[in-house]
């Protein structure tokens, strides 16, 4: 049997064990669902805190309820730890840490390094690995893959490798991290598969694509989207504030055409904390070319 096939027989059989690599707003609700899904769930992070927390079936972020970490806890299905020998263990890594920006508003890629390095260390033949933090184009087959290569293994062969853009929007109580569709893209298509079988054991749509720089560049440009449309909105409510025109009025009788309109809505800033990031990480690789 190949690596591949064992692989995909523990994700369709839910015995594999997944890994989870970051335990914020994308990680933690990423483990929950893989958990109630069956399968042996692992997280990572640096902070202690969060990890004796989390053992004692108890969360910090608002969207995960201590009723759905506590019981996962008390089955057996997740556990945290900052032990990453304990990578090697692992069927599935999803790596959910974060990436900010520099001083310069260059893209901070310090926090992917660190835990891919740890990643490499442990990484055995068949395993799956996806990266789901934000990032310019090119990060996964030209930053992430190298790392995991030193270890000798062959992509696509002995150890898979996807990117899949992370949706979640805190907060949202109609749209949560298993009713959000999750496009994925692997370095081969075998890559592709095996993630994708992967989250359709958990989540309710997947959405294959065919390379990690395409699934990257989803991201960008949804986000990048947003903060145009959401600046332009702002824009557009100082100038009705200076004619006495009331936007929100605007705003409403325009979203009554039924194409070529979406409604955003003016407000102080530019969104959540990742809408005025991301653009510069598509900024970063643009420039580049
Ligand atoms: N929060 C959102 O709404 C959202 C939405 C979509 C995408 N994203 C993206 O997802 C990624 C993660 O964002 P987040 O909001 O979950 O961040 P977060 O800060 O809430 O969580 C990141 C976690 O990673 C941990 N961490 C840092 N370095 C680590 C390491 N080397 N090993 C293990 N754990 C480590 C941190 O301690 C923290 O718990 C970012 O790229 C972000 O842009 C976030």
């Amino acid at each position: 049997m190949t690596h591949k096939e064992a692989l995909l027989e523990k994700i369709l059989s839910k015995k594999a064990v997944a890994g989870i690599v970051g335990l914020g707003y994308v990680g933690l609700p990423l483990a929950v669902e893989f958990g109630r899904a069956g399968f042996s769930v692992v997280g990572f992070d640096v902070i202690e805190e969060k990890i004796s927390q989390l053992n004692q079936g108890k969360s910090y972020i608002q969207d995960v309820p201590d009723t759905v970490i506590a019981p996962l806890v008390e089955k057996g299905l997740f556990k945290a730890t900052n032990d990453f020998s304990k990578l090697a263990e692992m069927d599935t890594i999803n790596i959910c840490v974060p990436t900010p920006l520099r001083k310069t508003k260059d893209p901070d890629m310090s926090f992917i390094v660190s835990s891919t390095e740890q990643i490499a260390k442990y990484l055995r033949p068949g395993t799956l690995v996806i990266l789901e933090s934000t990032t310019y184009p090119g990060t996964t087959d030209e930053l992430v893959l190298p790392m995991l290569e030193k270890s000798g293994l062959k992509v696509g062969e002995d150890f898979f490798v996807c990117f899949s853009p992370e949706r979640v929007d805190p907060g949202n109580a109609k749209y949560q991290t298993r009713n959000i569709p999750k496009v994925v893209g692997g370095i081969t298509p075998a890559c592709t598969e095996l993630g994708a079988a992967f989250y359709a054991q958990s989540l309710d749509t997947v959405v294959p694509v065919t390379s990690t720089s395409v699934a990257e560049m989803v991201k960008l440009l949804e986000n990048t989207f947003r903060m145009i449309n959401i600046g332009l909105v702002n824009e557009m409510a100082m100038m009705c504030d200076r004619m006495g025109i009331n936007v929100w009025e605007v705003i409403d009788a325009a979203a009554t055409k039924p194409f070529g309109f979406m409604p955003f809505y003016p407000g102080p800033g530019l969104g959540g904390h990742c809408i005025p990031v991301d653009p510069f990480y598509a900024r970063h690789r643009g420039s580049l070319h």
